[in-house]
């Protein structure tokens, strides 16, 4: 489905550096504000919600408060079960609600529903990670107060959270009184149909098992347990009030609510400031008899520093996050507001303890029920690994705490080594629906790729071998036995009845993702054992001895890589999304009105996948992942037959086709889908931002800045760029850590500028050549293209001309001529067109190369006669292209021959075939000839004699 140009929608939030704010309060956004108001540290989260609590239109809120991997269980009712299917479902929990403070000035409740609000204004701080809400009201009986609430999850402590909540008095001198509780009778969201969603909790989860109020500390505490999963939560408060004049109230206990408070006196002009600090500790990180004890020590510390000493530790803490991890957009505040917004809500929502992870949503809404998926090793773990790799590690740790429950469940799917589950809180399976779920077997090459990847940034060794050599044994183990050598394919290796990463199809044979992704890791997994032999051999000696690994294993996983089976398309000179994709019929995106998407809210799975319709990247994915497998020709093609066909009704794939549109040279396709995936949670894209924010898509947004327009691949461990700046933008800037050095890009519209900002040199290449960083000596390389070749046809443009020769040529040219010498032996010098000699002088002179696209199998005798032969350094020979013009094939073959970049070249043509080739190509086009026929060409003369080396240059400056 080819996407229109993306048109920005009216800013929903005003357009701010290093804020998210909004400057007045409507219950209609009131959901979506509560996901992009979210704070969070890795563990816990908390939603935008008001401490007075919600008085709107029912289903307009969703108080939440999460802990990442906190969750208890359901048993999922199948009324037609099968072996091996899930039998209960982890949900991540929405937990005891511990923001409450509830104000009463001289008797009247503060509410955003009663008295007057004269202004409202909250903003989030991603400098200082501090929620910001400033009100100004008018009760219903005429005091006017003003409120500053400050609110934080604490980024340096895991457990903490705290609220300062000032009133000042602005026209009265009386009493305020201020309500503290703690609520445990919380649920989860309704049920839903839409399998975005959660299936929603029937009963309450979390069971009071005990609370109460330590009066002389000032301390609220709550005691409960999850009904199946039996984990004990334990959430207390504590309380400092500054006022004049202030005494305790005493403690009520109203079901699972409990609560404290104190009264103030105070004068016109003062102001008095409640300061709340929470606690979050579950028997799943500690022995339960420890968690009261270890919340009173964090609570004391934090009264100790005082909210504004844990401001500065979190104002500390993000400066650290920046200086590794800022990018900078000049020229375009909207998404400058969103890149920025995208790191620091993926830095709030990412487990970092090595037993957590990042769910679908982090920690910001309950769709996905709290669940980690691919996501994570494939769109989150890049953008750690080269900003915060002590982060990436220790998400990859997670994967190994979790391996013994891989084993696990490829044993009950009758396979050796290990499985990951697609989607899971603790590790076991969580996938109901298999088609779109376990199928993913996938994700077994994305968790290798995800380690090869951060290994070779970060040159962890330790951890590959400690861990990660485990890992990719037990799961190259699961594909060996998988898939198989089948004599029917020449004894190719295939892996049959999975699903690749493109949702709209499933349970397929060879999805081309896979069998690429597995071929690499398997490849991966044979030299890491090697490795271990030679280096590490007590660590070789331990895997043997824990996985019984035996001799010729590796060789064997070597083996399948050799002789993976990559499903291919020679008609149409792609690759096959899998062995029957090509064979269905193409959706009828023309009958599809706007209302039906995403379809999968609207088809039953069965009429999507008998179609060639994509949710998201898949093959796309794979060009991108594993760039080196493919030439451009292939991902020019493979592009522009399955862009069309993707309806990114997932919010995975924008991103990846933004990336893949900047590397073939489409840098306004790339900006478009940049644009939709940087600002999908703050312009609510896809009208979901409310059920919690699309984590993959942000990290997403930084591969397209980074791995897009900065055109970052990591080859065998080194950083190559190949940057590109967008016309809208004046510069971009990014950094990146590799191997413990950091990296500033500044990307400009003249020059790129690499500076090493801590490290001890670092060889990069920038646009294939090597550079050697030294530290703080910035290097800027011109970005400027150079004309380096020019691309001739042949006819039309070299010679064919009218009369006697316009007929010889014909036959001459055409590729079946056999018996044509006699004509050729008539073609002389002479019969050059005009100005073409000329040309080539000029261009030889300027040190530019000359390649020849032409169709003829004749071409090399033809500038033989024509007395050119040697001013040709390429010429690309027809009887080895899959395809002919248009295609951008033969253009790109003869510009591979000469070296140099498309992006280097000009191509000349005197047929509109031609110049769509040059087109598609990436280059731009000179036509000979009218403009009804060539109209595409970016430079169009009557005739060759027209044709001038200046006229070139001149048409190459225009476009840098
Ligand atoms: C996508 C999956 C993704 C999941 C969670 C689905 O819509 O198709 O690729 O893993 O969402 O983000």
């Amino acid at each position: 489905m080819k996407m229109k140009p993306y048109e920005h929608p009216p800013a929903l939030y005003p357009y701010r550096e290093w804020s998210l704010g909004e400057d007045t309060y409507e219950e209609e956004y009131n959901q979506r504000s509560e996901s992009v108001f979210a704070l969070g540290n890795g563990y816990i989260g908390m939603r935008g919600n008001f401490e007075e609590g919600y008085h709107g239109t029912a289903g307009t809120t969703v108080a939440g408060n999460y802990l990442n991997g906190f969750y208890d269980t359901e048993p999922v009712v199948y009324p037609e079960g099968a072996y091996g299917l899930p039998e209960v479902n982890q949900s991540m929990l929405n937990v005891t609600e511990a923001r409450i403070i509830e104000l009463e000035i001289e008797g009247y409740p503060f509410r955003l529903d009663s008295g007057k609000v004269h202004s409202c204004r909250r903003w989030l701080d991603m400098q200082t990670g501090l929620l910001h809400r400033e009100v100004e009201w008018e009760s219903p009986g005429g005091q006017r107060v003003k409120l500053a609430i400050r609110r934080m999850v604490s980024l340096r402590h895991k457990h903490l959270a705290a609220i300062d909540y000032a009133v000042t008095a602005l026209n009265f001198a009386g009493t305020l009184q201020f309500v503290s509780a703690l609520d445990g009778e919380i649920r989860r969201s309704e049920a839903s149909a839409d399998p975005r969603l959660g299936s929603g909790g029937a009963r309450p989860s979390l069971l009071l098992e005990d609370s109460g109020y330590e009066e002389a500390a000032g301390v609220l505490w709550m005691r409960q347990r999850t009904r199946h999963t039996r984990f004990v939560l334990y959430t207390a408060a504590s309380h400092r009030l500054q006022a004049a004049s202030g005494r305790g109230l005493a403690p009520q206990l109203d079901g699972q609510r409990i609560s404290a408070g104190y009264t103030a006196g105070v004068q016109c002009g003062e102001t008095v400031i409640l300061t709340k600090y929470i606690t979050y500790y579950t028997s799943k990180d500690y022995p339960e008899e420890e968690l009261q004890d270890r919340s009173a020590g964090v609570l004391k510390m934090a009264e100790g520093c005082g909210f504004n000493g844990l401001a500065d530790e979190q104002r500390a803490y993000l400066d650290q996050f920046w200086a590794h991890t800022d990018v900078e957009i000049k020229g375009d505040p909207a998404l400058q507001q969103g890149i920025r917004f995208n790191l620091f809500q993926l830095l709030q929502s990412t487990g970092r303890d090595g037993v957590t992870n990042i769910a679908a949503k982090g920690l910001t809404g309950e769709g996905y029920e709290g669940h980690y998926f691919w996501d994570t090793e494939m769109y989150m773990l890049p953008f750690f690994t080269y900003t915060q790799p002590e982060i990436a590690r220790k998400l990859l740790e997670f994967r190994y705490a979790t391996l013994d429950k891989a084993r696990e469940r490829a044993a009950v799917l009758s396979q050796k080594g290990a499985l990951y589950p697609w989607r899971t809180i603790d590790g076991t399976e969580n996938s109901a629906y298999f088609p779109a779920g376990t199928a993913q077997a996938h994700i077994n090459a994305d968790i290798a790729y995800g380690i090869k990847q951060y290994v070779q940034a970060t040159g962890d060794v330790e951890f590959l071998v400690s861990r990660g050599a485990e890992i990719l044994c037990e799961t190259s183990r699961f594909w060996t036995d998988l898939g198989y050598f089948n004599p029917a394919r020449g004894g190719a290796f295939c892996i049959n009845g999975i699903t690749g990463p493109d949702e709209y199809t499933a349970i397929v044979n060879n999805n081309a993702y896979t069998n690429l992704m597995v071929q690499d890791q398997l490849i991966y997994a044979y030299e890491t054992v090697l490795l271990l032999q030679q280096e590490y051999p007590a660590d070789y000696a331990r895997l043997r001895q824990s996985i019984g690994l035996t001799e010729g294993e590796a060789e064997m996983w070597r083996e399948a890589a050799d002789r993976m089976f990559i499903p291919f398309d020679e008609q149409l000179g792609i690759y096959a999304q899998d062995d029957t994709f090509l064979s269905k019929r193409r959706w009828d995106f023309e009958q599809t009105p706007a209302d039906k998407y995403p379809l999968l809210l609207h088809f039953h799975p069965l009429v999507i996948y008998r179609h060639q319709v994509l949710k998201q990247a898949d093959l796309v994915m794979a060009m991108f992942l594993l760039g080196d497998k493919f030439r451009l020709v292939d991902k020019i093609r493979n592009y522009q037959y399955y862009e069309p066909l993707t309806t990114h009704d997932s919010s995975l794939s924008p991103c990846i086709h933004s990336i893949i549109s900047a590397e073939i040279g489409d840098l306004a396709a790339a900006y478009g889908y940049f644009d939709r995936t940087v600002r999908m949670d703050l312009d609510d894209i896809n009208r979901n931002a409310k059920d919690g924010l699309h984590m993959a898509a942000m990290a997403g947004s930084w591969m397209s800045i980074v791995n897009g327009f900065g055109g970052l691949r990591q080859v065998d461990g080194t950083l190559c760029f190949d940057p590109a700046l967008p016309e809208q933008w004046q510069s971009f800037r990014f950094k990146v850590t590799a191997r413990g050095q950091l990296l500033d890009v500044c990307i400009g519209s003249e020059a790129a500028v690499y500076t090493l900002l801590e490290g001890s040199g670092l060889q990069i290449r920038h646009r294939g050549q090597p550079v050697l960083l030294q530290p703080q000596q910035p290097v800027s390389l011109l970005l400027a293209r150079q004309l380096e070749a020019v691309i001739f046809d042949l006819d039309g443009v070299i010679a064919g001309t009218a009369g006697l020769h316009d007929q010889a040529w014909q036959v001459l040219s055409d590729k079946k001529d056999a018996g044509c010498r006699q004509l050729l032996e008539q073609l002389t010098p002479a019969d050059l067109l005009p100005g073409i000699l000329e040309l080539l002088d000029s261009l030889a002179q300027r040190g530019i190369a000359c390649g020849l696209a032409s169709a003829s199998l004749n071409a090399p005798l033809l500038l033989q006669r024509l007395g050119i032969g040697s001013r040709f350094q390429a010429i690309a020979d027809p009887a080895a292209l899959q395809k002919g013009k248009p295609d951008a094939e033969i253009f790109l073959t003869a510009a591979e021959l000469l070296g140099v970049p498309p992006q280097g070249c000009i191509g000349i043509e005197a047929a509109a075939a031609g110049i769509a080739s040059i087109k598609a190509a990436g280059m731009l086009a000179v036509g000979i000839g009218s403009r009804e026929q060539l109209g595409a060409a970016d430079l169009l003369l009557p005739s060759t004699a027209e044709l001038t080396v200046e006229k070139l240059l001149a048409l190459f400056g225009r476009k840098v």
